[in-house]
């Protein structure tokens, strides 16, 4: 990504200490949603590889990944995909337990969601452990998803999420990152 791109979306990231729990530094892309340009921006060089290609889903990772999604969805005409914390979706699901930076939880996803061989991409907007996205690819791949790629606006490469998704077989596609 080009330079110019990248100190606009960094510029526009807001971090907050000791948040959710001591030790952390909260990386928090409210402030770029909240910036008309950065959002667009964000969108459309997460997108740019795939252009024209041909997707059949965008799963979002709730919270953050739902509102990156649904825009990456339009942008490529694809469908959306949630995955949700655990308890929320209605119909048949399936579940696992994964843990993040800073806790554990369960996510889940419908069971008829997927149909075996569809290209899916998964968006987030930050890999920190790669805890969560990992779990992700493995919800989606047991429903069959050729998962074409993760992507994510910020990287935390220092927590080796990365390393998570491409041992794998999951491209990695990030925008930005943070020491
Ligand atoms: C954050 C972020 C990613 C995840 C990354 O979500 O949006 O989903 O953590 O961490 P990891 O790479 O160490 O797994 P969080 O669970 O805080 O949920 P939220 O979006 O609902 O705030
Ligand atoms: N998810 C996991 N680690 C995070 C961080 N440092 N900032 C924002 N979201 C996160």
């Amino acid at each position: 990504t080009d330079q110019t791109i990248q100190d606009e979306l960094i510029s526009s990231i807001r971090t907050i200490t000791d948040y959710p729990k001591e030790g952390i530094l909260f990386r928090d892309i409210t402030t770029l949603l909240g910036n008309a340009r950065a959002f667009r921006r964000a969108v459309d060089a997460l997108v740019q590889p795939w252009a024209g290609s041909k997707v059949d889903q965008i799963a979002g990772i709730e919270a953050r990944g739902f509102i990156l999604g649904g825009a990456v969805a339009h942008q490529l005409s694809a469908g959306f995909v949630p995955i949700r914390k655990k308890g929320k979706l209605p119909h048949e699901t399936v579940r696992i337990a994964y843990s993040l930076e800073y806790g554990l939880d369960e996510m889940e996803m419908h069971k008829d969601a997927i149909q075996p061989g569809d290209r899916v991409i998964l968006v987030d907007d930050l890999i920190a452990t790669g805890g969560t996205a990992e779990a992700a690819c493995k919800l989606l791949k047991s429903m069959g998803a050729n998962i074409v790629a993760a992507c994510f606006i910020v990287d935390l490469p220092d927590l080796g999420g990365r390393k998570k998704l491409e041992e794998l077989s999951v491209p990695v596609r990030t925008l930005v990152e943070f020491p």
